[in-house]
């Protein structure tokens, strides 16, 4: 077997076929392979990997460049994406072996992070992935919203065409501000500029404060959003004001948000059903890895210094000295005896914020002796992260 870098052209003959077969209903017809020629503009930017045995592609993969805030800085990252085996090749480590290799090529690019939807977190474990929370997803009875005014304030209907941009501006916005937020690359991004949906741009004193898209389908039925995007309470309150005025026109509002989000306390009256489903391999929760240790430098850290070795681990194996002196991380390779050993996955849990260290011992990911809780603890301090984009 061999693996082989393809372009942009070369995924809907090599790679659509494999991931037709494993992510779609199947048999395809002839139409599908059009409909993905079409899309190729879209991945020239991504990183396509095929495996080949006899010239045949049996498996794929593929690294998307994307960004993402870790603690309030934007970070390159790697999403990796559309992994397929033809169900002839199953079971002889082709899969892994892609894993593998786009982690190398994603480290030698300089992508400090990876993210990707497991379609069995067990399995992306072993490569240094660590758990992130689900989005949580609202279903709500409009009546509930209330009704709220702000003066000199706004929000403005838009198709998708016209407000695309104001739209990827507000993704960008809120990626430089919310941990663990990622966005893609322009070129990838661009797909989703000829979506049919509307865009609700919420606006105060000039300022763009929240975006939402969404769809209605019809009269007295259901108004799906996207994922509710603001700034702050601001625009949240200004679009689910916007929202309630549907109040006579649809039943049933969902909407996509953010994990520390508590949509109970949006409004007095509100009806609504709050749910995280997750489950494999149809509702995936993200999972992410850290993938350069100095690369991290700079991060905003608690006052403590501590050394740790990262075991089993390629990308970031070995003993590292972590200060937070000054309150942001200074990254070096550790001369004195390691106060803990982690794994990838439960140094990726700590630097995410999604672990506590008794939660690493716990979970078999690190060896972490009580005297170094707390170090662990003050260095890198529990966050939620939010993902959003859907990969
Ligand atoms: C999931 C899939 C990509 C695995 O590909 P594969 O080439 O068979 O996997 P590998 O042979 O590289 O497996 C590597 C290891 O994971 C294990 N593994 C593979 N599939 C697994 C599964 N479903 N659950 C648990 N472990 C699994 C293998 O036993 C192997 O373990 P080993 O290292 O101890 O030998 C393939 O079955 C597939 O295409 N499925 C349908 C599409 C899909 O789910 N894609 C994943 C999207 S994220």
């Amino acid at each position: 077997m061999e693996i082989r870098q393809i372009s942009a052209d070369e995924r809907p003959s090599t790679m659509f076929p494999l991931q037709g077969y494993a992510f779609e209903g199947s048999p395809g017809s002839p139409a599908d392979v059009v409909a993905q020629q079409a899309r190729v503009r879209y991945f020239t930017t991504t990183t396509s990997l095929v495996a080949e045995e006899d010239g045949r592609a049996l498996a794929c993969a593929a690294g998307m460049p994307m960004r993402q805030n870790v603690r309030g800085v934007l970070h390159d990252m790697q999403a990796i994406a559309s992994v397929a085996v033809h169900p002839e090749a199953r079971r002889r480590g082709f899969a892994r072996d892609l894993v593998n290799r786009l982690l190398r090529q994603g480290n030698d690019e300089g992508r400090t992070v990876s993210c990707l939807y497991p379609f069995r977190p067990s399995f992306y474990a072993r490569f240094g992935f660590v758990g992130l929370p689900q989005r949580r997803l609202v279903s709500l009875d409009p009546a509930g919203l209330g009704r709220v005014e702000v003066p000199g304030a706004s929000v403005q209907l838009l198709p998708n065409r016209e407000a695309f941009d104001v739209y990827a501006q507000t993704t960008a916005l809120v990626a430089s501000r919310r941990h663990g937020f990622a966005v893609y690359d322009e070129t990838r991004f661009e797909e989703w500029r000829g979506d049919p949906v509307w865009v609700a741009v919420a606006r105060s004193g000039g300022e763009v404060v929240g975006v939402l898209r969404y769809r209605i389908d019809g009269f007295g039925g259901e108004l799906t959003g996207e994922d509710l995007l603001t700034t702050g309470p601001l625009g949240r309150a200004l679009l689910l004001g916007f929202l309630a005025r549907h109040v006579d026109q649809v039943e049933r509002i969902t909407l996509r948000v953010d994990p520390a989000e508590a949509p109970e306390l949006w409004a007095t009256d509100l009806t609504a059903t709050i749910e995280s489903r997750v489950s494999s391999p149809l509702h995936r929760a993200p999972m992410a890895r850290v993938s350069s240790l100095p690369a991290l430098a700079g991060l905003p850290a608690g006052e403590a210094d501590v050394t740790v070795e990262v075991v089993d681990d390629e990308l970031i194996g070995g003993v590292w000295s972590l200060s937070g002196a000054g309150g942001a991380l200074t990254v070096a390779k550790g001369t004195a005896e390691p106060s803990a050993t982690l794994t990838a996955a439960g140094l990726s849990g700590l630097v995410y914020g999604v672990l506590d260290p008794v939660d690493v011992v716990t979970r078999g990911l690190g060896s972490v002796p009580v005297d170094a809780f707390d170090a662990l603890r003050t260095l890198f301090p529990r966050q939620l992260p939010w993902v959003c984009a859907n990969f």
